[in-house]
């Protein structure tokens, strides 16, 4: 298949591109590098032999995106580009709703303009809210979210589903991660945030790598087992690994399915520190915070859903995503920025 990658050149669209080679598919990127580096290109590269077919261009200009359906053929698009910081989210929510939901409305509506009718959405948990329980399965009603990003999931899960129904062609999987972590295990991949990390394995790889003194751990006294927070983290190669699948069943059905991916286990805060010392040597010195607004004391997937349409689980265990998340740090101590390693 001849499949489109808008944000292809971020954490979760890279993995997703290596895998897609790595399955015999064919690949094209469109990303403004407004969250990303060209470098990701080389490293896929290095990774599969493989060169993708690389637009640099934002999704939301509708000329640049016809240019790229005119010169090529997709049967498919898998749509990761978007902004993703809940804080910044919060302080600047009109460039957030601008930028996540003009992409989707410019990206379906170039779709339809060439008959391209299968799509793959990166959605998110979060669009589970805050009424509902853990484990989270499909069938629950979404609800608000507490921060503009995770708003923007949810309205572009309605914008998809809406245009699901007024044209019968769409198919249309909205995915919603977990936890995404880990690395490549070539360590050539990973996840480079700009400035100082907000999500937790980013945060505690950069204080094992001796970048940040000290993590903080948002909150001791939530009601889990040892009082601090529990996720469901999914390796990006698991994760990578879905989005094949899931493109699979796009272009098999029509109408819209709304997936989970996660591992369908929990892990606490204190858990992950205590196996990323572990299993990689390195100390993570930490101290405990107050909790962090808007943080829920659980969240997990129930993820038969995917097992049962996609034919897909999570293999990979938290040892896996430490072990391969430190090899991408300590050969990347900059990320991307080769130049000052
Ligand atoms: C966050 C976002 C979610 C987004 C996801 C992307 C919020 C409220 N939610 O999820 O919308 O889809 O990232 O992966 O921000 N923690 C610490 N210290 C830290 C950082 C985190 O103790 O420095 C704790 C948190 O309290 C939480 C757990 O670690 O219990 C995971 O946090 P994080 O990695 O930020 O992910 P989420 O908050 O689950």
């Amino acid at each position: 298949m001849k499949v489109l990658l808008t944000g292809g050149a971020g954490f979760i669209g890279s993995h997703t591109c290596v895998e897609l080679i790595e399955s015999g598919h064919e690949v094209a990127i469109v990303d403004n590098f407004s969250n990303s580096k060209p470098e990701v290109l080389n490293r896929i590269a290095r990774i599969t032999g493989k060169d993708p077919v690389f637009f640099e261009a934002d999704v939301t200009d509708k000329s640049e995106m016809r240019y790229i359906f005119d010169n090529n053929n997709f049967d498919a698009v898998i749509h990761f580009a978007g902004f993703k910081a809940v804080g910044e989210s919060v302080a600047k929510p009109l460039m957030y709703y601008r930028n996540n939901l003009d992409s989707t409305i410019t990206l379906i509506e170039v779709m339809q303009e060439y008959g391209v009718n299968n799509v793959v959405f990166s959605s998110s948990a979060t669009v589970y809210g805050e009424s509902n329980k853990p484990p989270y399965n499909e069938n629950m009603p979404t609800s608000t979210c507490t921060n503009p990003y995770g708003t923007t999931k949810l309205i572009s899960e309605q914008i998809f589903t809406d245009a699901t129904v007024a044209n019968k062609d769409l198919s249309v999987v909205l995915l919603r991660y977990f936890n995404p972590i880990g690395a490549n295990p070539s360590g050539l991949i990973g996840e480079d945030p700009a400035g100082i990390p907000n999500n937790l394995f980013p945060y505690v790889a950069k204080v094992a790598g001796g970048k940040l003194e000290k993590l903080g751990i948002f909150g001791n006294d939530y009601p889990t087992p040892d009082g601090t927070g529990i996720r469901d983290y999914i390796h990006v190669v698991d994760l990578a690994k879905g989005h094949v699948k899931a493109l699979e069943y796009a272009v098999a059905h029509k109408g819209v399915e709304a997936i989970n991916l996660g591992s369908g286990k929990g892990h606490s805060v204190f858990e992950v520190v205590q196996t990323f010392m572990k299993v990689n040597d390195v100390a993570v010195p930490y101290e405990i915070k107050p909790r962090r607004a808007g943080d829920l004391a659980e969240s997990y997937a129930n993820a038969e859903k995917a097992e049962r349409l996609l034919g897909w689980k999570a293999e990979l265990s938290l040892e896996d995503m430490c072990r391969d998340m430190w090899r991408w740090q300590t050969q990347n101590p900059n990320g991307y920025d080769t130049k000052n390693q």
